[in-house]
């Protein structure tokens, strides 16, 4: 009751119009922003210098062969088989395919220290696609790596293998 008397006291509707309109400015304000963040900034805003662009997925791409490179050598019969291991590097790859894409696609960063194609900035789409080809089949490497069937986690590599494989191809220069 106390609390309900002191607030009709303090009210004033015409303040709290203005609050009220003040208040859906802001709102209405900071939904453009976001916009216009989304818009402007999308895929480029993360790097300061092309430089950075290209460190970063050299660097993803780098760790993407070690980890693919200790499965592969289980399946190719190199190393032995231990089920919690290749499960973890499968993991570890399936988070790392979801990372070098948008810092491959930032214009200009075809030149410098990097064997990345300008064929990426063109054909967009079916780097795109290339991309989500290898996401597709890291994450289902994941799930066959749990079942600990060795030749179908052997064929399931190979897919991945092939993604790899089809996007350096297109993609990055000799
Ligand atoms: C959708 C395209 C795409 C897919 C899929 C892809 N790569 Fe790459 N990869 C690239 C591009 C582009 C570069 C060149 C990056 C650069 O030099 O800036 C690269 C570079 C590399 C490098 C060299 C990194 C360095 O230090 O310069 C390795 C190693 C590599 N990829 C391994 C792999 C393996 C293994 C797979 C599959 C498990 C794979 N990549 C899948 C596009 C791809």
């Amino acid at each position: 009751m106390v609390k309900i008397t002191k607030y009709r006291v303090t009210m004033n509707p015409e303040r709290e119009q203005q609050k009220e309109a003040k208040m859906k400015k802001l709102v209405r304000l900071s939904i453009c922003l976001v916009f216009v963040a989304v818009a402007v900034g999308g895929a480029y805003a993360k790097f300061a210098k092309s430089e950075d662009a290209i460190k970063y997925r050299k660097a993803v791409m780098f760790l993407v062969g070690q980890h693919f490179g200790r499965m592969g050598a289980v399946v190719k019969g190199k190393a032995d088989y231990d089920q919690q291991a290749f499960n973890r590097n499968a993991m570890v790859m399936e988070a790392l395919s979801q990372l070098p894409w948008e810092a491959s696609m930032v214009p200009g960063t075809d030149k410098g220290d990097t064997t990345l194609n300008a064929a990426v900035f063109d054909k967009q789409d079916e780097f795109k696609a290339s991309a989500q080809a290898f996401e597709t089949g890291a994450a289902k490497l994941v799930s066959v790596s749990q079942s600990g069937d060795l030749s179908a986690i052997k064929a399931q590599f190979g897919e991945v293998a092939k993604s790899c494989k089809g996007c350096h191809d297109k993609f990055r220069t000799k």
